[in-house]
């Protein structure tokens, strides 16, 4: 995705992409707006993370945020108010897929990030156990019917920091 960022828009001149962990960035200046998509879910510590993201925004910028649903609305709610944002907006979309047996395991093989670092038959077990697990139920169905809700999240800083 950077390689082809770098190869399309490289030359803009107010562009810039790196490669780098949400938990280990950190820029000499600060920004209007931050966005993040499908990936927030991936990072443990949303404490750290959003401490970090609080001080890389400007006064008065603005985080918006989607990804898969990985912990409770109203805990995520707690830990943007505690971090110091205001304006905090989140909503919960159900999103429902339909697949089958197959498509599913396929589809979670390619992506399910605790599959990283296991050996082909530990993948293979853990992605197949994954499947069984959803499919629990639905075992009669040619496409079995599971659900993936978003998180969608809208925050601001504040535009002066009340003493
Ligand atoms: C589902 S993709 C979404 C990519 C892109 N935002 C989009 O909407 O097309 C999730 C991305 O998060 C990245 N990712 C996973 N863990 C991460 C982390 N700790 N810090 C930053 N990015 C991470 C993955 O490498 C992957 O590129």
């Amino acid at each position: 995705m950077i390689a082809t960022c770098k190869e399309s828009y490289g030359a803009v001149e107010n562009m810039s992409f790196y490669q780098v962990g949400a938990e280990d960035f950190s820029f000499d200046k600060q920004f209007d707006l931050i966005v993040s998509f499908y990936a927030l879910h991936y990072v443990e510590n949303h404490g750290a993370l959003l401490s970090k993201i609080y001080d890389a925004l400007k006064p008065g910028g603005s985080l918006q945020e989607n990804r898969w649903h990985s912990q409770h609305e109203s805990d995520y709610r707690k830990i943007l108010y505690e971090v110091g944002f205001s304006d905090i907006e989140t909503r919960t979309i159900d999103h429902y897929r339909y697949m089958t047996r197959k498509e599913l395991f396929d589809w979670s093989f390619s992506w399910v990030p605790y599959v990283t670092g296991l050996d082909d038959d530990m993948s293979t077990k853990f992605t197949n156990d994954l499947v069984d697990n959803i499919c629990k139920g639905q075992e009669h169905k040619e496409a079995v019917e599971f659900s993936s809700p978003i998180l969608h999240v809208n925050a601001k800083k504040l535009s002066e920091i009340l003493s």
